[in-house]
């Protein structure tokens, strides 16, 4: 593994709640305001080695990662508002928490954004690419991605999407199959099945840094950027940041399938008041986060392994906007399961979160993690950061079946890392 040296930098499409809140932890931990609690490259510890030789190190103790001093930021946006009064609009965290590196965040300015308004009709900011094709849209960012490389001196980048979730792009093989017909349309200016994320990806790809997707698109899950990516040889992961009550559900769903307890029915819903929720507030981006929320249950417990306990349970999944609560969504699940004879309980959960608190590690996580990835010489998917993701990828067209189960995913980041620190993979218990 090649070892991290000199600055990464870090590009994140989208300077809202998520990011703003993600940045501003980052410069505050560095200055020793703040503790970078949540993250896994920051504080877990994993076993290395067995019986008299096992101890247990840090991640960075393992694997060479960039280190929170050697982070660059850069961003593209809608809005034009830089980092510092964007934190102030998401209202996550509080004046005392920003200010101390107010000027660090002032300097964060969004680049303009690839965006068409047909893919999330909520936004309506100006801050846009004059692009007249799908294909301007990529060379346009490609370019931003050189100058941004050339004006930090930063000889790695990572681009990570933390940006709004986009319309549903169902997948097409006639345009996603391949990279040759994924390029075919985007020179055509395909605008109904090129979702401007498309483009970003593409670029980072091409510009040799790894594309994390961290909302629920389509985007990096298609054939055609798993074959750009294995041509880059770059590391690609996604969808959607798991963080509250996708990790709940994935964390408890187990118990229930552990203790060989049946399930008739979970139903989720939310009350979120964000740009987010707003975004979500329309059907047709909802539908893509639906999409997305729905698929974990389905590989925990499975129907056609446990026919009396799981068949045709019913699963729910509903997101409400509502703006008093604003980034401090609120979640319930209701849980129907059956015992002993059939006979009928309930488990109710009502996580008060905050979504964005919940969002920043994982945002760093990934980003230490891919940029790590990439130097290891890992390409393509990276199933190791499905432990991160709602909805992970998975090769669909070889009937691969993603691992939504919270403990499975924590010992394939386990031995991810083991591997690439030159550890043996293993799966005894700590
Ligand atoms: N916070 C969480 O817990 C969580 C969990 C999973 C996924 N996500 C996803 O993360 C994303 C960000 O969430 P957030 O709360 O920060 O939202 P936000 O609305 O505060 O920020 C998103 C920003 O993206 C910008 N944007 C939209 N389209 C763009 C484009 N094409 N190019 C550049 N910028 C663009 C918007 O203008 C907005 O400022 C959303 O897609 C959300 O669904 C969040």
């Amino acid at each position: 593994m090649k070892p991290a040296e000199g600055k990464l930098g870090v590009m994140v499409v989208g300077l809202g709640a998520v990011t703003t809140t993600f940045m501003t932890g980052v410069l505050m931990a560095r200055k020793g305001l703040a503790k970078p609690v949540g993250s896994m490259t920051q504080y877990d510890k994993i076993r290395v080695g067995r019986g008299e030789n096992k101890k247990y190190l840090h991640y960075s103790d393992i694997i060479s990662l960039a280190s929170l001093d050697d982070l660059v930021f850069g961003s593209w946006d809608v809005y034009p508002e830089n980092a510092y009064e964007s934190a102030l609009h998401a209202q996550v965290l509080n004046e005392r928490d920003i200010e101390p590196v107010a000027e660090e965040l002032k300097a964060i300015v969004p680049l303009k954004a690839a965006f068409d308004r047909n893919f999330a009709s909520r936004l309506d900011g100006t801050n846009v690419k004059g692009c007249s094709t799908r294909w301007e849209m990529v060379e346009a960012l490609r370019q931003d991605i050189r100058d941004f490389k050339a004006r930090t001196g930063c000889n790695r980048v990572v681009v990570i999407w933390a940006a709004s979730t986009e319309i549903y792009v169902p997948v097409d093989t006639a345009v996603h199959g391949t990279l040759a017909a994924l390029e075919t349309a985007m020179k055509a200016d395909d605008r109904q099945r090129i979702a401007p994320s498309m483009c970003y990806a593409y670029a980072a790809l091409s510009e040799q840094c790894p594309f994390i997707m961290g909302a629920p698109n389509t985007t990096v899950d298609i054939p055609a950027m798993w074959e750009l990516a294995e041509q880059t040889k770059m590391p690609i992961a996604g969808k959607d940041f798991k963080t509250g009550q996708t990790l709940v559900k994935s964390g408890f769903a187990p118990i229930i399938g552990t203790r060989c307890l049946g399930l008739s029915g979970w139903f989720s819903t939310n009350i979120l008041g964000n740009r987010d929720g707003l975004v979500l507030d329309e059907p047709a981006n909802f539908h893509t986060k639906e999409v997305s929320k729905l698929s974990t249950l389905e590989s925990i417990l499975v129907p056609e392994e446990q026919p009396d306990l799981y068949t045709d349970y019913y699963h729910k999944v509903r997101i409400n906007y509502y703006p008093p609560r604003n980034d401090n969504k609120e979640g319930w699940d209701n849980i129907d399961i059956f015992g002993w004879m059939g006979y009928p309980m309930q488990i109710k959960i009502n996580f008060l979160c905050r979504d964005s608190i919940l969002a920043a590690p994982l945002v760093l996580d990934l980003v230490l993690l891919s940029d790590a990835a990439a130097r290891a010489g890992r390409f393509g998917t990276q199933r190791f950061l499905s432990f991160f993701l709602k909805s992970p990828m998975h090769d669909y067209t070889q009937n691969e079946v993603p691992i939504n189960h919270l403990f499975q995913q924590y010992v394939m980041l386990k031995n991810a890392i083991r591997e690439m620190g030159g550890y043996e993979a293993d799966e005894e218990i700590d």
